[in-house]
């Protein structure tokens, strides 16, 4: 007794600094998105892969660069949540059937092309089509998920697009938009749709948890954890240049209307000097921002920490 009483004693303090597990034990990551996700068409590795390797793991991707959540709302040439993941999903699981769904977690990073260029802010959505809607979008991937089985969720707000060099005030023409524009306004609005749109997802999950049996929803907030990267590059960044959070390490400077595949003046850096950046280019994360980003879901899922996890049920 008294040999337990002193052990309780010692490892009391770790007990209570040790968040418990918010998902339970989590051994598939099923994950959706665009391209911050898709590892199809990327130069490098993405968070799916770190996260699989840090965590020990398996995982499938469904998300599509370029990715929307849904081509009623947003048109574009590119494959959607609603139109094309969810069926590839369903298709390559037996709707759902051949996963644990108390194993298994499934995650959404949507919403960078739904507010970007070619959509909300530049006013290119289907007629009515707002913040709103593309937001009640992404919340709905939840309830369809969970219809299907699916029962851990983790929710990837929007990164503060504001920072990433396509949406600089100090912005140029660049390989995804380089015609004319006021790139102050630019800033100042998507400031204002990435602010809304994840205040408007965090409410209606709140909303939406209590009415989904035995599920596990929580947000991961991206925007915080990329506002800290941007505000304290010491503490993430590990390239062998001086830090920086504001250019691209992979930047290519357009001429207005230039064509695409036109003469562009090009800086690049690859590899560990590309360490430094916290963009790969003007609108993506570089891999050692992907790197963080799976360190810190890895954390949030196995109960290390909640720092940048806010659970509704
Ligand atoms: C459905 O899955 C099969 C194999 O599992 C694959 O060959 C086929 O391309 C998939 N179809 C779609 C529409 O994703
Ligand atoms: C978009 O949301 C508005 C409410 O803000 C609603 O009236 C409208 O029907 C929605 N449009 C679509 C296409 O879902
Ligand atoms: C761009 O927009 C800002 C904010 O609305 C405004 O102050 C500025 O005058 C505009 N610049 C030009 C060149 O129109
Ligand atoms: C950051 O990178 C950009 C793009 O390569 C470059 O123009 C800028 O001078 C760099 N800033 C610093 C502080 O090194
Ligand atoms: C930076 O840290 C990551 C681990 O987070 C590591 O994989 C990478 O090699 C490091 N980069 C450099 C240039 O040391
Ligand atoms: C949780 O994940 C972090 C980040 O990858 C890792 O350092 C840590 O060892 C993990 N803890 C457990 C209990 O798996």
């Amino acid at each position: 007794m008294r040999g337990l009483t002193s052990l309780l004693a010692v490892s009391l303090p770790i007990l209570t600094l040790a968040a418990k597990e918010p998902f339970g034990r989590i051994k598939n990551l099923i994950t959706f998105g665009d391209s911050y996700t898709d590892i199809s068409l990327a130069s490098f590795p993405l968070w799916p892969i770190y996260a699989s390797e840090y965590a020990g793991i398996s995982f499938m991707d469904f998300a599509r660069a370029g990715a929307t959540c849904s081509n009623a709302l947003t048109p574009r040439t590119f494959p959607g949540v609603v139109e094309d993941e969810i069926p590839a999903f369903l298709n390559a699981t037996k709707n759902g059937k051949s996963l644990k769904a108390d194993e298994t977690l499934f995650t959404l990073w949507i919403g960078t092309n739904d507010v970007g260029v070619g959509e909300l802010i530049t006013g290119q959505a289907n007629a009515g089509v707002s913040i709103v809607n593309t937001s009640v979008c992404a919340v709905e991937w939840v309830s369809r998920m969970h219809a299907f089985g699916a029962r851990n969720f983790l929710f990837q707000n929007m990164i503060p697009l504001n920072l990433v060099p396509l949406y600089q005030a100090n912005s140029y023409p660049n390989k995804y938009w380089d015609e004319q524009r006021n790139t102050t306004e630019w800033n100042v609005f998507m400031k204002e749709l990435v602010a809304s749109g994840n205040m408007l997802t965090e409410l209606m999950l709140a909303n939406l948890a209590p009415t989904l049996r035995d599920s596990n929803i929580c947000v991961f907030d991206s925007h915080g954890l990329f506002t800290d990267i941007v505000a304290n590059p010491t503490v993430y960044l590990n390239g062998t240049l001086p830090l920086n959070t504001t250019g691209a390490s992979s930047a290519c400077v357009f001429q207005l209307n230039e064509d695409t595949s036109g003469p562009s003046d090009c800086t690049i850096h690859l590899g560990a000097a590309s360490d430094s950046f916290v963009w790969f280019d003007e609108l993506h994360p570089t891999e050692q921002s992907q790197r963080i980003v799976a360190r810190e879901i890895t954390k949030a899922v196995n109960g290390t920490s909640t720092r940048w996890l806010k659970c509704f049920s």
